[in-house]
């Protein structure tokens, strides 16, 4: 795993546009992965800029999220799909239909997270994640737990994410307390992670991250079981001062 300390967050943002703009460049058709959160937001301004200039092109780029809140309609201003376009796609030149966004009023979630998987696979899997890391570690919504789940699945949200995910709400009762999420394997499938962290609240999950062994209490150390990881986080999130 290779970890590059940024100064600040716009730092961070540069670091992570310049790669995924290298990733889009070498290969004009690339699958991306995509994370929601505040982390990502500054890296996704600058592509649309690039994009803007002409540095990049995202006519032929394909795009899997990692997660979806459930239940939420995708014109709920705070689902992940209103999110990506909102942040994104409206800015750039993708076909929107090449971005997959899990369906976070799908009935059956089983088949919608199954048909997920396979619509990764026959896009021939995804060359670049993007991904952001919870304050306990979590990555996607796949939270710390005993167990974890491999695929694509429904999950509940621990008390600590609704909490932080709150500030995005009016209040905390309208969190909502399940998610769809791909799960550790398909994430570990991926051919190359970037994970971004900002702020001194995402210390200890990035300080377990790097220094620590991989245990379940702590999601995103399955990471260091991928061969093409890198960590790119701030002063503040690397040192907790
Ligand atoms: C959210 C998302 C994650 C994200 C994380 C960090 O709950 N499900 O994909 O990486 O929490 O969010 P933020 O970047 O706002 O700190």
């Amino acid at each position: 795993m290779r970890v590059i300390v940024c100064k600040n967050y716009d730092e961070i943002s540069k670091t992570a546009a310049d790669i995924i703009a290298s990733q889009v460049i070498l290969k004009p058709d690339s699958v991306l992965g995509l994370a929601t959160g505040s982390t990502p937001v500054g890296t996704y301004k600058l592509l649309a800029e690039k994009n803007k200039a002409g540095v990049i092109d995202f006519k032929d780029v394909t795009t899997f999220n990692l997660d979806e809140y459930y239940p939420i309609s995708p014109e709920n201003d705070q689902s992940y799909r209103y999110f990506m376009n909102d942040n994104l796609f409206n800015h750039i030149n993708i076909d929107i239909t090449r971005t997959h966004v899990l369906n976070g009023m799908a009935e059956d979630t089983d088949k919608e997270c199954d048909e997920f998987e396979k619509m990764i696979e026959a896009a021939g899997g995804i060359d670049l994640q993007v991904l952001g890391i919870g304050q306990n570690g979590h990555i996607g919504f796949n939270e710390p737990d005993e167990e974890l789940v491999a695929k694509t699945h429904l999950t509940g949200l621990t008390e600590n994410t609704i909490q932080a995910n709150s500030r995005f709400f009016e209040k905390i009762e309208d969190v909502p307390t399940q998610s769809l999420t791909m799960g550790i394997a398909t994430i570990l499938a991926t051919r190359k992670i970037i994970i971004l962290a900002s702020g001194k609240n995402k210390h200890e999950a990035v300080d377990k991250l790097i220094n620590g062994g991989i245990t379940t209490s702590n999601p995103a150390t399955m990471l260091k079981l991928h061969p093409d990881v890198i960590v790119i986080c701030d002063e503040e999130a690397y040192t907790g001062k």
